[in-house]
Order: C-alpha cells, then structure tokens, then sequence
C-alpha cells in the first residue's frame, strides 16, 4: 500500500559521514575478510582480483547507485519501493524475495560470526593465561561439530545485532558504526603491518596480487568475483535501498557510492595482504576454503611470536565487521514489518531477530548431526552461502537494473541518483541497462552450461 512519499515521516541519518560509514559497515564484513580470502584463494589469486575489480567497476558501482537511488527516492522500506513500480508490474514481488532474502543470509552469516565470536573471547582468555588449543584443527571441528555450542553462539551474536538495530537508526545504527568502523580500519592496518613484516611475508602479497592467467579462462571465476562482489558490497537484498531511504534529499549520491565501493575493496585487499602473508611466513596452503580463518590462522597465531594478540586483534576485527554488516541485513526486515504491521521497532527486532536464529538452526547443525546432509555437494551452509550470492544477489541485482534502467523515466533515474545533466548520467544508465543486465545473466547461464 504504497502512499505518497511526503506523508511518511520516516527516521534520518544524522550525518552525511554517519551515513556513508554506515553503508561502508554494511559493506565490510566476513565478506572481505573470511569470504574473500578463500574465494580469492580458490580462484586464482591475482586472476580472480582482475575480474573481481571489473565486476565492481562494471556492475557493482552502478548498482550500488540505482540501490541508493531507489530507496532515497522512495522514501520507504523495501517493500514500498518495489511496489512503486506499479500494481501489476511483476518487479513487486522482488520487494518480498528482499526482505527473506536478506534474513536468510543473516541466518547464515550470524552462525559464522558466532564461530568468531567464540574465538574472539577464547583470545581474549588466552591474553590472561589460558592455554590456546594446540591443535587448532581437531578443536574447530570438534567446536562446530558439537550441537549445542555454536547454536549458543549464534544466539549470542543475533542478540547483539538485535540490541543495535532496536536501538533505531541514529541512536542504534549510526552511533555503531562512527564508532566501529575507525577502529576497524586500524585493526587492519596494525594487521598488515604484522603480516608484511613476517619472514616470507612477500609470498603471501605475491600470491595475493600476481595473475595467473589461465585462471581467467575459467567461467567459474567470473562467477566467483560476481558473487563476492554482490555480497562484499552487499546489493541484491535491498539493504543499501533501504539505507538509502534513510536519506535526505541534500545528500549527493555518486561520491558516495565512489567512496563505499573503494573503501570496500581496499578494505578486502589489506585484509588479504594481512592474511595471505602469514599463512605463506608458516609454510601452510591458502587454498582451505572456508576454515582459512578458523583453522589456519589459529595455527599461524599459535606459532607466531605475539600470537595471542594477533589473535585478538584478528578475531576483533573480525567481529566489528561482521556486526555492522548484520544490523543492515536485520533492517530490512525490521523495516518492512514495523510499517506494515504498525510494530514498534522493538517488537518487530524481537520477532524477526528470533525467526532469523530458528533459520540459521540448519546451516549450524550441517557441521555436526546434519553434517551428513549434502545439497549439491556441499555442506547446508555452504550450499546456502553459494546459493544467494551466486544466484539470488546477482537475479536481484537484474531487477534493481530494469526498475531504475527501464522501468524509471531516465530523467528521474538520473535526477534520484543526482546525476541528471552530468555526462555520467548516459554511462550511468547505459550500464544498467545493457551492460549490467547482459553480463549478469551471460556469467549465470554460462555457469549452468548454457552458452
Ligand atoms: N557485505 C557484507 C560482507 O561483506 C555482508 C552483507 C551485508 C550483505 N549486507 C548484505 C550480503 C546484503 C549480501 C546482501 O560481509
């Protein structure tokens, strides 16, 4: 029931920087730290980096724009937005897709951030004394193995990113972020500078940023960087669109979304240089998939001198990011529900914070009395994982494409994203129309064997 944009009275960033640092929270997350590295790893290194930038220039960039547009534009939650295309335009449902798609990723990501979250204290304890496993491998998968633990630590994490979101945009959400993402910053930094200097530490940068050609033969790989590049920046799932409508109209758009998209790569970039270089300093493979961070870092820190702080530091960082990425994945829900069904937002974060956890159940049992399920091969939160971002984020970013490339008037299109009478406006829109759209769906159907 779409009403007319100035009758909503609708909460706003305090901030232009408030703002931007909120999208970048909601960008930097596991993504560019636990995901990137072993996908990046995976795919080829310095190949998979090549066509990792160009699916952020080509396609990330400009629809992180349309995103931001449409919900400044709109002024509402996802639901709104979409709705506006019109009562029997078919883009409509997306708006639904959105809002579960966006709580099931959550559901997926806290668990993994639960596993960080435990390692983060197991640190913590280790600073005072207590002894850190000694053999990182057998204890992380006997920790995700075990049914109870990790369910706990889910718990624990979807209570945290529930007191933030509860807390309201400029009191919760804003407030985190201004206050996270410096710190996290120089985490990183601190990390980099400590990986660089390990003896060895260049072969880590090397593997990290040389190109193996060949590697950009394999359509797997585009996939790959498409994938990561729409959950690092987190489009698709309605998240930046319902940011964005948290925007005044005063707010310029492209140096922004410039500014998000940068922050985000170089953000994975470093994380890699802090990474890759201590697993190489130790003699130990970067090709481990997802327990990269989780088995052969903890061999790294329990190896290294100054380990244990490192640790921390690591598990921190990884914490702090993974926090301010699921506060937004929780307010699009959050959003959606509190108009819909007039909730206060602490009733609607309660509801929806508990339907989140009863989802990710699954995909944390899949390591240890489910572990016995496979979809397509993987594991359940593998499989998971691999599915909305390698499927769901790009189709998502197909609709965001057609709504504001062809079904918005390309004057308005323009004018929301404030390039309207700029010569970046015919590019912007000549991305979203043809390129963005083509490419997305040339890498999906090449990828199920189509062409
Ligand atoms: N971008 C975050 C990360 O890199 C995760 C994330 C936040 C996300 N919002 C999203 C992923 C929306 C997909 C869609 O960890």
């Amino acid at each position: 029931m779409p009403s007319a944009p100035e009758t909503r009275s609708r909460e706003q960033w305090a901030t232009r920087t408030g703002f931007i640092l909120a999208t970048l929270g909601s960008a930097i997350g596991l993504g560019n730290i636990w995901r990137f590295s072993y996908v990046a790893g995976e795919n080829g290194g310095g190949a998979f980096l090549i066509a990792y930038c160009g699916a952020l220039v080509l396609i990330g960039l400009p629809l992180l724009l349309a995103e931001l547009a449409l919900g400044r534009r709109a002024q509402g939650d996802v639901v709104q937005t979409f709705a506006d295309a019109g009562p029997r335009n078919p883009l409509g449902i997306y708006g639904y897709v959105a809002v579960v798609g966006a709580g099931l990723i959550l559901s997926y990501y806290s668990v993994v951030a639960g596993w960080v979250l435990r390692y983060f204290f197991e640190y913590l304890f280790a600073l005072f004394g207590a002894p850190t496993g000694a053999d990182p491998a057998g204890q992380f998968v006997s920790f995700i193995g075990d049914p109870w633990q990790p369910l706990a630590w889910h718990f624990v994490f979807l209570v945290g990113t529930f007191a933030i979101v509860a807390g309201g945009v400029r009191r919760g959400i804003e407030k985190l972020n201004r206050l996270l993402l410096p710190l996290l910053g120089l985490m990183v930094i601190g990390l980099v500078a400590r990986g660089m200097t390990l003896p060895g530490g260049m072969d880590g940068a090397r593997f990290l940023l040389a190109p193996d050609w060949r590697m950009l033969g394999e359509p797997s790989v585009y996939l790959a960087a498409l994938g990561q590049a729409f959950f690092s920046i987190g489009l698709g799932m309605g998240v930046l669109v319902t940011y964005g409508s948290y925007l005044g109209r005063a707010h310029r758009l492209p140096t922004a979304a410039l500014a998000i998209v940068a922050g985000d790569a170089a953000f994975a970039i470093c994380a890699g240089l802090a990474i890759f270089p201590a697993v190489f300093a130790f003699g130990l493979v970067p090709e481990q998939g997802p327990l990269l961070a989780f088995i052969t870092l903890p061999h790294v820190f329990a190896t290294m001198p100054g380990g244990a702080l490192t640790g921390l530091v690591f598990f921190a960082l990884l914490f702090g990011a993974a926090l301010t990425s699921a506060i937004s994945l929780l307010e699009v829900p959050v959003a959606y529900v509190t108009r819909r069904f007039g909730l206060s937002r602490l009733r609607a974060a309660t509801t929806i914070a508990l339907l989140i956890f009863a989802l990710g159940v699954p995909s944390s049992l899949g390591f240890g009395p489910l572990a016995h399920i496979e979809i397509l091969g993987r594991g359940i939160l593998d499989a998971v994982d691999q599915s909305v971002s390698s499927v769901a984020l790009p189709l998502g970013g197909l609709v965001v494409a057609i709504m504001v490339g062809w079904v918005l008037p390309g004057d308005s299109a323009a004018e929301a994203a404030d390039l309207k009478g700029g010569y970046l406006s015919p590019i912007w829109l000549g991305l979203l129309r043809y390129i963005v759209p083509l490419l997305i769906l040339a890498i999906l159907l090449s990828n199920i064997g189509l062409i």
